[in-house]
């Protein structure tokens, strides 16, 4: 009795992503296939209307869905999936709204009764200028969204009509072809349409990420020992084609490993001259950076540093301070802390040391 036409066939181009929209993963599963669900789940058939470059993707995923291809516009993705439509009653809704629930659609169900066309809207709460900067009476305003329901048989016809046109929803096509009376659904759920890249990044990144790195490096009578920033007294210090700074190493390329943007040789490789000596800190200057552009910040860091000598009590304060200040974060969210190895292996007979970090990275929107 009823099919849900679900869109995906658009190109995303507002999020600026080279991907389609509908494709990106939330909760481990694609945009789209978050709608298809809960039409499946609430006893409705699904047309999808896809792109014909996503289909293998399309099929990997969701095999036993039926699909179309869509057009260059909404309208022509939407004319597509009608012509697959036996059932009575027809919801059709974009796929770049994946936050819908059973209860929606039930409640819809219900309006279907009373209403041949079903707009699922919001008030609008801002207030709204026009260009002209005249206050237009929110009062007068309703915000669309999908999904919108139908009589099959009537937004057929209205398409078959209107549809050659560009319209954004599938009510606008309605009313230019019937004066029926519309039914509102008004709902308080988060039913938004991902567009930009900031939805995106609000949506469908992960709140929380880990990340972990270990480094050892050989001591070498000819260095100065450098950890976390800070100068050590000792008689020997690092090996390394950089300062050696084996803390900075392991706290740079912890968030790098959060962030999923592989490791400290992927960035500075040690095959060229530039990064020869270079000092730790920029890594973890480019690790700040590389955390804001992808929209996350520093939760909290913990640090081990293992080491046969020299002891590091008198400067794991000093070395704490400078990595909070480094990161730009309070000191209570980094932890420092040394420990010997027992005399064991390389580390135990002083020949290496080595360092260990595992980090919490937050979503910052
Ligand atoms: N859509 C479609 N066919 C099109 C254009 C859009 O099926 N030719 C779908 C989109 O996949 C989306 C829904 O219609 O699920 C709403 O459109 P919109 O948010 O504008 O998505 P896109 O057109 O993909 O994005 P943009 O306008 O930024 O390119
Ligand atoms: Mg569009």
């Amino acid at each position: 009795m009823y099919t849900a036409i679900i869109l995906a066939a658009g190109k995303g181009a507002r999020t600026t992503l080279s991907v389609n929209k509908t494709n990106l993963l939330l909760d481990h599963k694609p945009l789209y296939k978050h709608s298809v669900d809960v039409f499946k789940s609430a006893g409705v058939n699904v047309v999808l209307v896809i792109n014909k470059d996503d289909e293998e993707f399309i099929k990997k995923w969701s095999n036993n869905t039926l699909y179309t291809y869509g057009g260059e516009t909404r309208t022509d993705s939407v004319n597509e999936g009608l012509k697959l439509v036996k059932s009575k009653y027809v919801f059709i809704h974009d796929a770049a709204r994946p936050f819908i629930n059973k209860k929606m659609i039930e409640d819809i169900k219900e309006l279907l009764n009373k209403y041949d066309a079903v707009l699922t809207c919001k008030n609008v709460v801002n207030t709204i200028y026009d260009k002209e900067l005249n206050v237009i009476d929110r009062n007068t305003l309703l915000e669309a969204e999908t999904p919108q329901a139908f009589s099959t048989e009537k937004i057929k016809k209205a398409y078959e009509e209107k549809g050659v046109k560009n319209y954004t929803d599938d009510i606008s096509v309605f009313k230019d072809y019937f004066n029926d009376e519309i039914g509102l659904y008004f709902h308080d759920y988060n039913n938004i349409k991902i567009t930009t890249k900031k939805d995106v990044e609000k949506y469908l990144m992960p709140n929380y990420k880990i990340g972990h790195s270990f480094d050892i490096h050989q001591t070498d009578k000819n260095r100065k020992l450098i950890l976390g920033g800070v100068e050590i007294k000792s008689d020997f210090g690092l090996l390394g084609y950089s300062d050696a700074d084996v803390v900075l190493h392991v706290v740079a390329e912890s968030i790098y490993g959060a962030l999923g943007i592989g490791d400290l040789g992927t960035h500075f490789p040690d095959t060229d001259n530039k990064y020869k000596d270079l000092n730790s800190q920029k890594l973890v200057i480019f690790a700040l950076e590389k955390l804001k552009e992808k929209g996350y910040v520093l939760e909290n860091m913990d640090i081990t540093v293992f080491l046969e000598k020299p002891k590091l009590s008198m400067y794991i304060n000093k070395i704490r301070k400078n990595i909070a200040e480094l990161l730009n974060v309070n000191e209570s969210n980094i932890n420092v802390k040394s420990s010997t190895y027992e005399k064991l292996d390389a580390i135990g007979s002083g020949k290496a040391i080595a360092a260990e970090a595992v980090c919490l990275i937050k979503r910052s929107n």
